[in-house]
């Protein structure tokens, strides 16, 4: 029998109109345009507006358009594995709540977090099941809503995270395409330089954690921009070394999108020209887990069947990895 392959067969993403504008950034915060796009190379970020509305609205909106543009039915999908760090609650999961609003009912599903490597990782596990050949259909979302956990009077944080979602469909196929190998770590060591210091069952919600303002992102920015660019290299050119693949056989690098400097260093040690490395963050900032589908839904139409493509993140946790993929199709057609 030939062997079963995972391939992503769909890619839809979805972020909200308001742009927050380094300019009105600058009316809240002691900042300016200037700064952050030499140091982080952020324009504006999507933000979502509307009352009691989470992460799932976008992951939700995302989904629906996959199910349509691949003219796949809801009751068809086997699985759906969300991922995100700002799921609409603790418990349920989200994977629960976009299946209720998009009609997927024959389906079992659960969330991943591994802050801005949750889309990889995921896309991992969504691979096993696939490659086991019980799968037909399985759905992965990245989802996260940053600014409900950004502290806007933070300068050394609130320009670098913005709101979205995207999502992929991933499907079996005997042809020579697909997900073809991973390298991921982690190190638990490094959750003090990033975090969120309340809401979880360490420290509950009080009037305190409130009023120290412990449920919004901690982060030691020096601390975990020396970690990134070092790891998400590392990985990738480990990737590049146990494939064979040089720089020119590589067709796109699809980086996590936290900071410019860190794409760049990335592409630079994999000997990569710019014009192979799908960059967005000016437009959207750093929306965590939705950063890598994001671009694979903005670069989609420039994508051909074979494309050899390598994916790279970075986040907290520490969490961090690379994966080596043949795209499945040409263009924004799909199959
Ligand atoms: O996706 C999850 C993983 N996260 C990341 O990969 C983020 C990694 N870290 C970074 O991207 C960078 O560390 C930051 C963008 C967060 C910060 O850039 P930096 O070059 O490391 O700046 P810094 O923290 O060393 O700060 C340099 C100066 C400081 O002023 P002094 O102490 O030199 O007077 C900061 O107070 O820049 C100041 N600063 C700002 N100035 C204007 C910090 N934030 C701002 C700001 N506007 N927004």
């Amino acid at each position: 029998m030939d062997k079963i392959n995972a391939a992503i067969t769909g890619v839809n993403g979805w972020v909200p109109e308001y742009k927050l504008t380094n300019d009105e950034l600058a009316t809240m915060v002691d900042t300016s345009d200037e700064w952050i796009m030499q140091r982080i190379g952020i324009k504006e970020r999507r933000i979502l507006k509307g009352k009691e509305r989470g992460s799932s609205y976008m992951g939700a909106k995302a989904v629906e358009g996959l199910l349509k543009k691949t003219g796949t039915s809801p009751e068809e999908v086997d699985l759906i594995i969300a991922t995100g760090v700002t799921p609409d609650m603790l418990f349920p999961a989200n994977a629960n709540i976009i299946a209720d609003l998009v009609g997927i009912k024959n389906a079992w599903g659960y969330d991943i977090n591994a802050a801005c490597s949750g889309f990889i990782f995921t896309l991992q596990t969504a691979v096993q099941y696939v490659e086991s050949g019980k799968y037909k259909k399985v759905i992965v979302v990245g989802m996260d809503k940053m600014s409900s956990i950004t502290d806007y009077t933070d300068r050394t944080t609130c320009p670098l995270f913005g709101d979205g979602a995207a999502a992929v469909l991933l499907e079996p196929t005997s042809e020579d395409v697909g997900i073809i190998d991973h390298i991921f770590g982690v190190d638990g060591s490094g959750r003090h330089y990033l975090h969120q210091k309340a809401g979880g069952s360490a420290k509950p919600a009080s009037h305190k954690t409130i009023d120290a303002r412990e449920h919004f992102i901690y982060q030691e920015g020096q601390a975990v921009f020396k970690f990134a660019v070092t790891k998400m290299a590392d990985v990738s050119v480990e990737m590049m070394k146990k494939h064979n693949l040089t720089s020119d056989e590589l067709d796109w690098l699809v980086p996590h999108q936290a900071n410019m400097r860190i794409i760049e260093a990335t592409a630079r040690r994999m000997g990569l020209q710019r014009e192979k490395v799908m960059i967005n963050i000016e437009k959207y900032g750093n929306t965590t887990t939705a950063t890598i589908p994001l671009c694979l839904w903005e670069w989609e139409d420039q994508l051909k069947k074979g494309d050899k493509l390598i994916l790279a993140a970075f986040g907290g946790g520490f969490t961090w990895g690379s994966m080596y993929l043949k795209w499945a199709y040409d263009g924004a057609g799909r199959k």
